[in-house]
Parts: C-alpha cells; sequence; structure tokens
C-alpha cells in the first residue's frame, strides 16, 4: 500500500498537547445525507483547519448507485454543505479547502457490487501510503446498517478498523440485540464507536468535571438533596425533509431512547472509579439497569398541528412529534426522585437544559408575601447544554432594604466568557475525532444500549394516544402533569 503522497496537500499544524490521530481512510457511507450534510462533512472540515486530523488522510464519500456521485460532485456536494453549515466557522475557500477538497473521492456502494468502492478505498490508501487505518462511519438509515455491515465483513474490510454506528441503535430491544448481533459477527466490541453526539458536547462533558472535579456539589448530588431533576431538549425545528426517517422513528425514539437517556447517565451517574472508558460505560450501564420500566401514566406523546399535511407523512401517522415522560431511577443515590424527560419538534423554543431541582429547606423563617410560592422559588442549578453552554445556580437572596424580602437571584457560569479558548468542537466533531483515536469513553456499550429499549418496552408496545399540539407552543396542555407538583423549569421561570 506503499504510494505517493497526495500532491500538494499541506495539512495543518498539529495542536500542542493534542494527540494526533494515526494516519486514515475515512469511508463516509451516507455521504449524500443530510447527517453529511449537517454535520459530517462540515465537521471533517473543521477538525482538518484545525489541525486535529491525522497527518495524512483520506475520505470516500459512499451512497447506493442510485444516489451516487463522481469526485467533482462529491467535492463540490461538500463545498455547499460547508457553505451553510450552522456551526461552520471556516468558510470552504483559499489553500485550506483546497487542501481538504483533494482528500475526497465518491464510490457507489451496492452489497451487490462493492467493486467501484474497493478500488476507491485502494486508491485512497495508496495516496495516503503506509497503512491507513480505516474507519468506517455509517450515517445511513438504521434498517442498513446490518447490510452495510455484512458487505464490510464478507469483503474482509474489518480486520483492524473501526466503525462508527449511527443512532438509533435499533428501534427496540429485539432488534438493538439483533444489530449488536449482526456487528459483533464482524467487528469485536473495542471496534465499534455507537455515536450519541450529545455526548460530544463540551457542556455535557462538563457535568463530570462539575461533579467530580469539585468538593461543592457532589455531597447535594443524591436524594437527600434533590427534589427533582429535569432534562429539557424542546426544538422549534420542524421535520426538515425528513419524513422518510421520521415517521418510523419518531421524538422518543430519536431523541428520549437515545441523547436524553444519556445525559441522565452522565448525570445519575456513581463517581467512575477513573475515566477509562471502562469505568464510564460500567457507571451509566449500571444507571440504566437501576431505571425503572417506563409507565405508561407517566408519559404524554404530542404531534404538532399541521404534521400531517407534511410531505412524505402518512395519513392519519400516529407518529409522535413531541413526549414528555417521567422516569425513575431506583438505587440508593435516587431512589423517590422524579426524572421529567421532554422534547419535541416545532416548539416555542430551541433549548438543551438539565434541571436539578432541590429540596426547601426544614425551615421556612422568611415569608415570601404573595409572589411566589416556595415550590417555586429559585434552588435550582441550571445546566444549559447547547453551545457554548452555561450553568447557573438560581436562589433566594435578600433584597437590599430595611425588611427581609427575599428575590430570586442567580449565579451564572458561562463557557463564552469564562475561557479564553472558544468551545471550538462541535458534538460530532470531537467524536469522531475521538472515534480515530480509539477513545471510547463517550460511545455508547451495547449491554447500556439493550437495556434502555428494555425499559422502554412498555411505551414502545402500548404507545398512549397521541394529542395535537399547536406549533410554536409547550406541547399538549396535559404535559403539565407531568413534573406536578413541580413544573417545567422552561419556558425560565422569572
Ligand atoms: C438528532 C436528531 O440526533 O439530534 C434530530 O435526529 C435533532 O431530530 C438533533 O434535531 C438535535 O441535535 P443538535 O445537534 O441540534 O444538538
Amino acid at each position: 500500500m506503499v504510494g505517493e503522497r497526495p500532491a500538494g496537500t499541506r495539512p495543518a499544524a498539529p495542536r500542542p498537547g493534542v494527540p494526533r490521530p494515526d494516519d486514515h481512510v475515512v469511508v463516509l457511507f451516507g455521504a449524500t445525507g443530510d447527517l453529511a450534510k449537517r454535520k459530517l462533512l462540515p465537521g471533517l472540515f473543521h477538525l482538518a483547519t484545525s489541525g486535529l486530523l491525522p497527518e495524512h488522510y483520506r475520505v470516500v464519500g459512499s451512497a447506493p448507485a442510485a444516489v451516487a456521485l463522481d469526485d467533482e460532485e462529491f467535492r463540490r456536494h461538500a463545498r455547499d454543505a460547508v457553505a451553510v453549515a450552522e456551526h461552520g466557522i471556516t468558510k470552504p475557500e483559499g489553500p485550506a479547502w483546497e487542501s481538504f477538497e483533494r482528500s475526497l473521492s465518491f464510490a457507489a456502494a451496492d452489497p451487490s457490487d462493492t467493486s467501484p468502492l474497493f478500488a476507491k478505498l485502494a486508491e485512497a490508501e495508496r495516496a495516503v501510503g503506509g497503512t491507513p487505518r480505516r474507519l468506517f462511519h455509517l450515517a445511513v438509515p438504521p434498517p442498513a446498517f446490518p447490510s452495510v455491515v455484512a458487505m464490510l465483513g464478507a469483503a474482509g474490510l474489518a480486520e483492524g478498523a473501526r466503525v462508527i454506528v449511527e443512532k438509533p441503535f435499533g428501534t427496540d430491544l429485539a432488534s438493538a440485540r439483533a444489530l449488536n448481533a449482526t456487528i459483533h459477527e464482524v467487528f469485536d466490541e473495542s471496534q465499534v464507536f455507537r455515536i450519541d453526539h450529545f455526548l460530544g458536547k463540551e457542556s455535557v462533558d462538563n457535568i463530570l468535571a462539575f461533579r467530580f472535579a469539585n468538593g461543592l456539589f457532589e455531597p447535594i448530588w443524591n436524594r437527600e438533596h434533590v427534589a427533582y431533576v429535569q432534562i429539557d431538549v424542546p426544538e422549534t425545528l420542524g421535520l426538515e425533509g425528513r419524513a422518510g426517517f421520521y415517521e418510523g422513528t419518531g421524538a422518543f425514539r430519536d431523541m428520549v431512547a437515545t441523547h436524553l437517556l444519556q445525559v441522565l447517565g452522565f448525570v445519575a451517574m456513581e463517581p467512575p472509579v477513573t475515566l477509562s472508558a471502562k469505568s464510564l460505560r460500567d457507571e451509566t450501564a449500571k444507571v440504566f439497569e437501576a431505571m425503572a420500566p417506563v409507565e405508561l401514566h407517566d408519559v404524554v406523546r404530542g404531534q404538532y398541528d399541521g404534521y400531517l399535511d407534511e410531505p412524505g407523512v402518512a395519513p392519519g401517522s400516529t407518529t409522535e412529534t413531541f413526549v414528555a415522560l417521567r422516569v425513575l431511577v431506583d438505587n440508593w443515590r435516587w431512589h423517590g426522585v422524579p426524572f421529567y424527560l421532554r422534547t419535541g419538534k416545532c416548539m416555542a423554543a430551541s433549548r438543551q437544559v438539565v434541571t436539578i431541582g432541590f429540596r426547601q429547606p426544614t425551615l421556612r423563617m422568611f415569608d415570601l408575601g404573595t409572589r411566589q410560592a416556595w415550590s417555586d422559588a429559585g434552588n435550582e442549578l441550571v445546566i444549559d447544554f447547547e453551545d457554548p453552554g452555561s450553568i447557573s445556580a438560581r436562589f433566594l437572596a435578600k433584597e437590599p432594604g430595611p425588611a427581609m424580602r427575599l428575590g430570586t437571584a442567580a449565579m451564572t457560569f458561562s463557557y463564552d466568557s469564562s475561557f479564553a479558548t472558544a468551545n471550538d468542537l462541535e458534538g460530532y466533531e470531537r467524536l469522531i475525532l475521538d472515534a480515530m483515536l480509539g477513545d471510547q469513553s463517550l460511545f455508547t456499550r451495547a449491554d447500556g444500549i439493550e437495556r434502555l429499549w428494555e425499559v422502554s418496552a412498555p411505551l414502545l408496545e402500548s404507545p398512549p394516544p397521541i394529542e395535537t399540539y399547536p406549533k410554536g407552543s409547550w406541547g399538549p396542555t396535559s404535559v403539565r402533569r407531568i413534573p406536578a407538583p413541580h413544573r417545567w423549569h422552561l419556558p425560565e421561570r422569572s
């Protein structure tokens, strides 16, 4: 596989103190899809301009023959994607873009005819030179995972390679088990990177630092002091042309069984022995093990008004675009503490917030007057994990003046203003880099995922009826019952 170095490719300078991955060929399955366009292609370019990609690399895009591109078309597709990317800090121009663009090529891949892909892969490996590591990123619809994995196995490409598998990982316990079995026929667990990009978000990672690097918070992080936890991810986004994916998925599988419960794993875990992948994943697996199966009366499913008119949505579809639920983690730390989860499309705001509500003080010596109730008076830690992220502690403070009157106050840490370096890696970027480095800490493990489908089974088997909600709202009105006697933190309490 020794070959010429890519002509004129000048890699970005490495970052001091940051490990640089070995030389790689990345094969991106689903390269013409929505995820590749919105996140993966812009993310790879951003990693390249940040000096975080390997010194020598190639990216081979792939898609079924029916939607295949040639190399030039793929480069144009990538340039267009980078130009409009939400997180696109660097524009696709100048020597940085030209260098990145030269690393891109494209090959059609169909299980019945894999020769074009193998030819392009071999060409890319020759261009990199030496023995580059292979990283296969399966950004394809879930039903296509098994056939792509089987194709890689049959072609003998799995040895020494790593594979990133997109979410949702299965659609229920049986399919997740079957998918794990299919993957394990071809790849060893150490080669498998089940991605959940919420775990790559700076502020989600910071939950570990916040809890375990400080003596201040962890001692009160338990049922003695915490009354409830909320994980709330409303989105103003609608289907964004993804009806084909969304109809078979819905809000619970798309967001809760994946992102929200993974965030819950970090909020609720016991202190890991170390920060190794094994310790972290052992601890989140224990949280999931302790979760009680979802109770149907603790769930509200919603669908926004107008969903049925969206192109690609089946007549009379009962796919939920909103879900809110209450779950319990029945262990010594959290017994009796409800976790309230909510997410939905076409809602009033786009936010990503964890709220830890603390118990009221033992004696209520202060008169709050008629302005607020004790149950609604501060006493919360609010972790806003949407980039750039912040953490606020809300508490009661004495208002200035001769009377002992209390008002709600806040202490806030914000990433934006606290560190000289901006959080410059988006969730996907961080995780693709980790996969290239072989670090599985922020990737989900087979046992953890299977357990999450297991506790979700009652809801998947007998979903409660759909309630409609107006676009731009906070969901069906009945959602207020989920956190009762508490209240949703969002929209922000005044
Ligand atoms: C994706 C879901 O995994 O996450 C989308 O499929 C959702 O429906 C998205 O909009 C939210 O992630 P982000 O990148 O906005 O934090």
